[in-house]
């Protein structure tokens, strides 16, 4: 099936369904892959035959050189895609090497260009939050940076809802541009952010862009129970599992996926990523790859229909335990449903 496209956020500026993460890019210092340039020209060339037009990076990822070689990949197609990346990871050993200060975002924003190759951003993200800067200061210099046209729209990562409101607040008072993406970890085995982040995004017209939307791999289905992860696979290589998550649960999950898999011809990680299509307020869900089987793998969840049945199957199964406020909302919220 072919790839399909819609708004991010609130925006004109359309992206596909899917956006292909390049944290696998380059020698990491946290061996998550370890792809070289010629595997990552025959991915990127790849993802963009299939229609992928979106792009993530981070000026952390080996240290900048996914950023690079992201920019080398692309070369002459860079005018006709949406690249993201990030801000805020530690890059240097000064006192001002990280964060969301003015100085180390303009700082930041000249050599993630200069890796990338390009003379501007499309989505400029907050990789996280920075407790010693005050988020006037990082909204004003974010709003200043899409003032100057280096950066043509902005996200947050990693934010509390709180968080992410309070920034929006603040650059509607500044009346400069605000964040229009959520790039957060989603997946079925953590929907933590159901309970406050989407609700915001829904509220504010902000698209969610899932990260680790495998749960790290383990939602390929390749691990299993009490055997030692391989090495050649990113937990036996890192000895950790991350983003971390109930292992009982998560092998619960996998049997339904391969239970679902049979009935419809598709692979767990298919499923993973269609269950995740279905997702309102979900814009785009960055894939990773460290091989080519991986990546075709990934792409042929636009041809999977994940029927009803087997979506509310994996909606329950999942589904988040509910927390207060938000079961109180719920409960007080009974009496302000419109009559039928
Ligand atoms: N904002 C943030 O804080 C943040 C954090 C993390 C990621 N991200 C973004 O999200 C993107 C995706 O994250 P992710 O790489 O963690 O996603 P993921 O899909 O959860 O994990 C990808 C990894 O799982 C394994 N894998 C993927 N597809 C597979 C398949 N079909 N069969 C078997 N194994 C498979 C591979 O690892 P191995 O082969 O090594 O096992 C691959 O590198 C990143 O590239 C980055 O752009 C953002």
């Amino acid at each position: 099936m072919e790839m399909t496209y819609t708004n991010l956020g609130t925006t004109g500026l359309i992206v596909s369904r899917l956006c292909f993460g390049t944290m696998t890019f380059g020698q990491s210092q946290w061996k998550l892959g370890g792809v070289d340039q010629k595997l990552a020209d025959e991915m990127v060339h790849t993802v963009l035959d299939r229609g992928i037009n979106f792009f993530d990076t981070a000026d952390v990822y080996s240290a900048g050189q996914s950023e690079e070689m992201l920019g080398k990949a692309l070369g002459t197609k860079r005018q006709g895609v949406v690249i993201a990346t990030k801000v805020r990871g530690r890059v240097g050993s000064g006192h001002n090497d990280a964060g969301l200060s003015r100085k180390h975002i303009f700082d930041a924003v000249e050599k993630s260009l200069k890796r990338l190759g390009t003379d501007y951003i499309d989505l400029y993200q907050v990789h996280g939050w920075d407790a010693l800067t005050p988020l006037e200061e990082t909204m004003a210099a974010l709003g200043d940076l899409v003032q100057s046209g280096k950066v043509r729209y902005i996200g947050f990562s990693n934010y509390a809802a709180w968080q992410a409101a309070l920034s929006i607040g603040i650059s509607e008072r500044l009346s400069t541009a605000r964040f229009q993406t959520a790039q957060m970890h989603y997946s079925l085995l953590c929907r933590d952010i159901e309970h406050e982040v989407v609700p915001l995004c829904f509220n504010k017209g902000i698209g969610i862009l899932p990260w680790s939307p495998l749960s790290g791999g383990f939602l390929s289905g390749k691990y299993k129970k009490d055997i030692e992860p391989a090495s050649g696979t990113r937990v036996g290589d890192r000895g950790m599992w991350f983003p971390p998550f109930d292992k009982d649960l998560g092998f619960k999950v996998v049997d339904e996926l391969r239970a679902i898999g049979s009935r419809i011809k598709a692979t767990p990680s298919q499923i993973s990523l269609a269950w995740l299509l279905r997702k309102p307020a979900v814009t785009s869900i960055i894939i990773g790859a460290r091989t080519m089987d991986q990546l075709n793998d990934n792409l042929k969840t636009m041809d999977v229909k994940l029927d009803d049945q087997s979506f509310g199957k994996l909606e329950d199964l999942t589904a988040p335990k509910p927390e207060y406020p938000g079961w109180m909302i719920g409960f007080q919220g009974q009496d302000r449903l419109p009559k039928a």
